[in-house]
């Protein structure tokens, strides 16, 4: 294996500087790193480890000499760059929604669906967020008793929604604690202190566009074309880490005991689940970890084959640049750069 130039496109972004402190953290055989962005951020200096890098536009002619581009910077930035990387012979792993749900294009979780990446055609993709956090958790499971419906509410950090997003919160804490008025410019309703049933636009079908992600993604990442699943997503005044409260109903009943035993021994998986003692995932203690954390496990009161469970996760790791990087190892160990 050669070591591999990378290039990340959105290095000043929440996404991109979670990139550059995992490539370094994970030993990533890297050669040399590209730190890409908007013309505004030309020739601003990041951290890199110890080191400092210098930030580029990002033009078409950003991806020569580049084996591997990170992904981070928008739906539109990825149509526009990524087939200009693959063009110059880079493979793609992209973090946004653009490229996911197109069939040559694999949409993979590591602990799930590595061989998927083996036929990829220059690009893959990095599911959503609060998808990952949900397959990592409910795939185990479904390998030992299939699962037949999924009914999932979220509960979504806003840095889910950029650096912006972090800075609107924290803005709105303090004015608010001062007394005074606020007004929303990255969300439609003020977010301090509040919850939003909404997580991206509307579709026609009254769900959000993250709602049908989570159900799409979730049936193309476990190869489970027919599996039924609802969600309601929520933004919630959290800087970092979702959770989600997962209903789920199996073909078969499942002890709530088998389920943490098969999850305890499970990859990415930590269980934290003691009731005596107050034990159960939090956003907060998820944030900077890289595992998946479940807890609250128990049998659904109202279904004889349903269990329920709090899956809570880094959104920001697990959820975005964790997992790029983890399919970038995966492709390195496949010899698929
Ligand atoms: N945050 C999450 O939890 C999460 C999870 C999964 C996926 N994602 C996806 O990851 C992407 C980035 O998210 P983020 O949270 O890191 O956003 P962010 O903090 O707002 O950062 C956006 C980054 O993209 C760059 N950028 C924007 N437009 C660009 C353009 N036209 N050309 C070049 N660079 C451009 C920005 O550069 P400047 O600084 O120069 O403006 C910045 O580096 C989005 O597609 C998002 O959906 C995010």
């Amino acid at each position: 294996m050669h070591d591999v130039r990378v290039a990340i496109l959105g290095a000043t972004g929440l996404v991109g500087q979670e990139f550059v402190k995992i490539l370094k953290e994970r030993n990533f055989p890297m050669s040399s790193l590209r730190l890409l962005a908007s013309g505004a951020s030309a020739g601003k200096r990041i951290l890199v480890g110890n080191d400092e890098g210098e930030v580029e536009e990002t033009t078409s002619e950003s991806f020569g000499g580049i084996d591997l581009a990170l992904f981070s910077a928008g739906a539109g930035a990825s149509r526009t760059f990524a087939p200009e990387a693959v063009k110059a012979g880079a493979v793609v792993v992209d973090n946004s929604s653009a490229f996911r749900m197109e069939e040559d294009v694999p949409l993979v979780v590591p602990e799930i669906n590595p061989e998927d990446a083996d036929h990829h055609h220059g690009i893959i993709a990095n599911p959503n967020c609060s998808t990952i956090q949900m397959v990592v958790a409910l795939y185990p499971l479904h390998r030992v008793n299939l699962i037949k419906r999924i009914v999932v509410d979220t509960y979504q950090a806003v840095s889910g929604s950029g650096k912006e997003a972090m800075e609107e919160l924290a803005n709105q804490a303090s004015a608010l604690m001062e007394g005074k008025m606020v007004t929303p410019h990255v969300y439609p309703h003020q977010i301090a202190f509040n919850v939003l049933p909404q997580v991206d636009v509307f579709l026609d079908n009254g769900y959000s566009k993250e709602e049908w992600k989570l159900v799409q993604e979730t049936r193309k990442i476990m190869h489970a074309d027919g599996l039924k699943i609802s969600a309601t997503c929520a933004r919630v005044p959290v800087h970092v880490g979702h959770s989600e409260a997962a209903h789920v109903e199996f073909t078969k009943p499942m002890d709530p005991g088998e389920a943490r035993g098969i999850l305890e021994n499970s990859r990415g998986i930590v269980v934290f689940d003691d009731l005596d003692i107050n034990l159960y995932p939090l956003a907060q203690s998820a944030e900077g970890r890289d595992e998946v954390f479940v807890g609250r496990i128990r049998s659904d009161a109202s279904h004889p084959n349903g269990l329920v469970m709090w899956i809570v996760s880094d959104n920001l790791r697990k959820g975005a640049a964790l997992n790029a990087v983890q399919i970038a190892e995966e492709l390195t160990k496949r010899n698929l750069i």
